[in-house]
């Protein structure tokens, strides 16, 4: 046991968790499993009340960038299990009586008050509609943390997650407020130069983030496109 000071601030009596290597547990997911026990973000999310440590990663970005406002409207696509709702719907003050956070994910998940949840692929051609009538508006934000399910080769898994990215970010072209902003998962190296382009037309700022929670080894990186700048009217 020792004294430390950990990645989320705190000092802690650091008492840290063994996984042994069994028969039928692979090292890969030995290895996994302990540095989950062992996260102090993870720790935190169950002292805190958060589905998921991803909590933390909006939290940051929100921090540092100050995007959820009181009463905005927000969609939340990869919702589950549930942490970017929990933070986006107390930030706005959704209320369980009349939410305007909206999320979706295939996967089912438990209710998250203040937070409308679909049981939906994003990728079904109803679902932008669904997501627009279930918020019963144009959003504020959207918000986009989906990740495709890893099939354990790494371009593939890029691939899907970046064509995650792409759809993601027609939609909220598509949908978006004027003044409203985008943030979406993305991949170092992985944002197509044309995405980047068309988000740069279309907002007055875009950047890539990296919040201290996504870690340090993961590829995983956010792309944080702010003030929606609008659509063209559409030709009569
Ligand atoms: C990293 S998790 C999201 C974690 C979430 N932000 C939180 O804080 O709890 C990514 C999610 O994206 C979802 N996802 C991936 N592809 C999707 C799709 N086509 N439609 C809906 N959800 C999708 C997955 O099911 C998964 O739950």
């Amino acid at each position: 046991m020792t004294n430390k000071k950990d990645s989320v601030g705190s000092t802690t009596r650091v008492l840290r968790t063994k996984v042994k290597k069994k028969r039928g547990l692979k090292e890969s997911s030995r290895r996994w499993l302990e540095r989950h026990l062992n996260d102090p973000y993870v720790q935190r999310s169950k002292a805190d009340g958060y589905r998921s440590r991803a909590a933390y990663k909006l939290i940051e970005i929100d921090d540092k960038h100050h995007l959820l406002k009181p009463g905005q409207k927000v969609i939340d696509l990869g919702a589950a299990p549930g942490g970017w709702c929990q933070v986006a719907a107390a930030r706005t003050k959704s209320t369980a009586a009349a939410p305007h956070v909206v999320g979706i994910d295939y996967l089912e998940m438990d209710a998250v008050p203040g937070s409308a949840i679909l049981q939906m692929d994003f990728l079904d051609d109803a679902a932008p509609a669904r997501l627009i009538e279930e918020l019963g508006g144009e959003p504020d934000i959207v918000l986009s943390d989906m990740a495709a399910p890893t099939t354990g080769h790494r371009r593939t898994d890029h691939i899907r997650t970046m064509h995650l990215c792409e759809v993601a970010a027609d939609f909220a072209m598509s949908v978006l407020k004027p003044g409203g902003h985008f943030l979406t998962k993305t991949f170092q190296g992985g944002t197509e130069n044309e995405l980047l382009d068309m988000l740069k037309r279309s907002f007055r700022s875009v950047h890539h983030v990296k919040p201290p929670a996504s870690r340090d080894e993961s590829v995983e990186l956010y792309l944080l496109a702010k003030d929606f700048k609008g659509r063209a009217p559409a030709e009569e």
